[in-house]
């Protein structure tokens, strides 16, 4: 029963003893996560008074426009945890490969590794359009005591211990899961602290959104083009409503709340589609399952799939179980 007021730090504690492994350390990590996501906000929410709109002058790894933002939210979450020693690795969307971080005092004693997609949704920055930042926990699989390798990071995303995202949007929410369902918190900008408002979420069975990018149409999957048709055609319930905002983040929250389907298929274009699997589906993906929806690649559930690149993409369907199952049928037509 979620207590009134209760902020996030009351809930981390609370939830302690909730962890497979109870050391405190993964608390200690969600609480540094807590204050890289509002030192990011911070930024954010100047963002067009100070001279931090714009691209940054590089291409990331992903063949990206790095905007500054990109850059600023990258740095603020892996000085965040570098600095307090809670992670022995980094990955992230912004970053060629993982970071290492060495411990001062007990070399890679640390149990843990987050990748991270630092700011989603870049594209919007500049035309004040809500953003986000996603991460995502693994226990490593190397001894500890040991350097990390990438082998620790390239993990099925069922071996996820937690996830969430932060939404920097018309107020700023951290929603997260540690396995144990899934709950948002608001931050109260005023003396910046988070608060549960939204205990244990759960996705509607069905929804009557779809999300996708529908100027992709002609490079777009048959099976893809058919469910979109299936949506749009007028019976039953239908014709649903179309809502994109281009933002992984603010998608998936909107349809997490009224229901719906968000979709980024593989294209004649791009045969992975667009979506990072460690740093964007993988954690989607944990909190969808957490939140009773689901989330695959149109044909397998996207936590069994095996990594074998950081960067690796993956097509990904995601939302409210009835709609997704409905994609993956059209899906299967053309298998
Ligand atoms: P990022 O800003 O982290 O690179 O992610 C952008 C992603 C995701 O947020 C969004 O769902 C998708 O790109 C939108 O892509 P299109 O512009 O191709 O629709
Ligand atoms: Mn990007
Ligand atoms: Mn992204
Ligand atoms: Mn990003």
């Amino acid at each position: 029963m979620a207590k009134q007021n209760q902020t996030l730090g009351e809930f981390i504690i609370e939830k302690q003893t909730e962890f497979k492994y109870s050391s405190g350390e993964l608390s200690k990590l969600i609480n540094a996560i807590r204050l890289a996501a509002k030192v990011v906000n911070h930024e954010v929410n100047k963002a067009g008074l100070v001279d931090i709109l714009g691209t940054a002058g590089e291409t990331n790894v992903q063949g990206e426009q790095q905007q500054k933002l990109d850059v600023l939210a990258n740095d603020a979450f892996i000085r965040t945890l570098t600095n307090r020693e809670i992670v022995c690795g980094i990955a992230s969307e912004e970053e060629d490969t993982f970071v290492k971080i060495n411990s001062s005092d007990r070399n890679n004693q640390n149990k843990y590794v987050v990748l991270i997609d630092p700011l989603d949704g870049s594209s919007n920055i500049d035309v004040n359009v809500s953003v986000g930042t996603i991460f995502s926990i693994y226990r490593r699989v190397t001894p500890v005591g040991t350097p990390v390798t990438e082998e620790d990071f390239l993990q099925p995303g069922k071996n996820q211990v937690a996830a969430g995202y932060v939404i920097y949007g018309t107020s700023t929410m951290l929603v997260y899961t540690t396995g144990h369902g899934v709950n948002g918190f608001t931050l109260n900008p005023a003396i910046g602290t988070f608060y549960l408002s939204h205990p244990n979420m759960i996705y509607p069975d069905n929804g009557r959104i779809y999300s996708i990018n529908e100027g992709n149409y002609v490079h777009f999957p048959q099976g893809v083009k058919d469910y979109i048709k299936y949506c749009q055609t007028e019976e039953d319930d239908r014709p649903y409503t179309s809502r994109y905002i281009g933002s992984l983040v603010s998608d998936f929250h909107r349809n997490m709340i009224k229901g719906g389907i968000f979709i980024y298929p593989k294209s004649s274009k791009a045969t992975d589609g667009k979506l990072r699997l460690l740093y964007e589906c993988n954690p989607m993906a944990f909190l969808a399952e957490q939140a009773n929806a689901k989330a695959s690649n149109g044909f397998e559930r996207i936590l069994d799939i095996q990594p074998t690149e950081l960067h690796q993409r993956v097509p990904f369907f995601c939302g409210s179980k009835k709609m997704v199952e409905k994609a993956e049928e059209f899906m299967q037509k053309y298998r």
